[in-house]
């Protein structure tokens, strides 16, 4: 069995001490940084944008891994790119032409991710599961930390990893929203390959030894 990953959300770091948040989970067991694009169009809230994740990528020292919550996500597919992300990742909800803003995201060479929102079906991406690099499972509704996790996900998780594996696709499964130790086992268990969190990590008092903690937990 690959080894499970543990992506902490920056959204809940301290925006007033970033870089020593940054450099936290640097020098972490965390494996990603889990970085949420919001525009207050997609989502009802807005987070930050190209500055901000400028500045991230000139600390972090891990794999970026950008959840964009926007509409019309192709317009800015090169800028990320050139601003250091590895993975991006656009809502199934918010594209019209979702194979070709994954072909998109590859021809800049970035791994190419699929979110989708909790009532959006697993089967919706039969058709094209073998050009996704990674599905990320909205646990909770898009657009705030801090949401608790909804329990149906375990069983879309399911639903997903039987049709990547019978697919023979390598893409992985990400759970967004609500990740605690309360149950990050059973994610895996039901097929996750990573998990973001952002308030479980981020509210601890002892950060590294939360991730520490929660990488245990899905490893175990
Ligand atoms: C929600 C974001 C999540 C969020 C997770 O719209 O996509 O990545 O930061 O935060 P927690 O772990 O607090 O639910
Ligand atoms: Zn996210």
């Amino acid at each position: 069995m690959s080894t499970k990953l543990i992506a902490p959300s920056v959204l809940a770091a301290d925006f007033a001490n970033l870089q020593r948040d940054i450099e936290m989970i640097n020098n972490s067991e965390a494996d990603w940084f889990h970085i949420d694009i919001m525009d207050g169009v997609f989502v009802p809230n807005i987070s930050f944008g190209m500055p901000v994740l400028q500045a991230i990528s000139k600390h972090a020292t891990k794999t970026i891994d950008v959840h964009l919550m926007i509409v019309d996500p192709d317009r800015y597919i090169k800028e990320f790119a050139s601003l250091g992300a590895n993975i991006l990742t656009v809502h199934y909800e918010a594209c019209t032409h979702l194979h070709r803003s994954l072909q998109a995201i590859k021809a800049e060479g970035m791994k190419a991710g699929v979110a989708i929102n909790p009532h959006t079906n697993v089967k919706l991406l039969k058709d094209l599961i073998q050009d996704i690099d990674l599905v990320c499972v909205m646990s909770v509704n898009p657009g705030y930390g801090g949401q608790s996790f909804i329990e149906a996900t375990y069983d879309k998780v399911r639903q997903l990893k039987k049709m990547i594996e019978k697919k023979g696709a390598k893409t992985l499964i990400e759970i967004d929203g609500g990740v605690t130790d309360k149950n990050a086992a059973e994610l895996v268990k039901a097929g996750a390959d990573v998990l973001v969190a952002g308030s479980y990590v981020f509210k601890a008092a002892d950060q590294p030894e939360t991730i520490k903690g929660l990488k245990k937990l899905a490893n175990s």
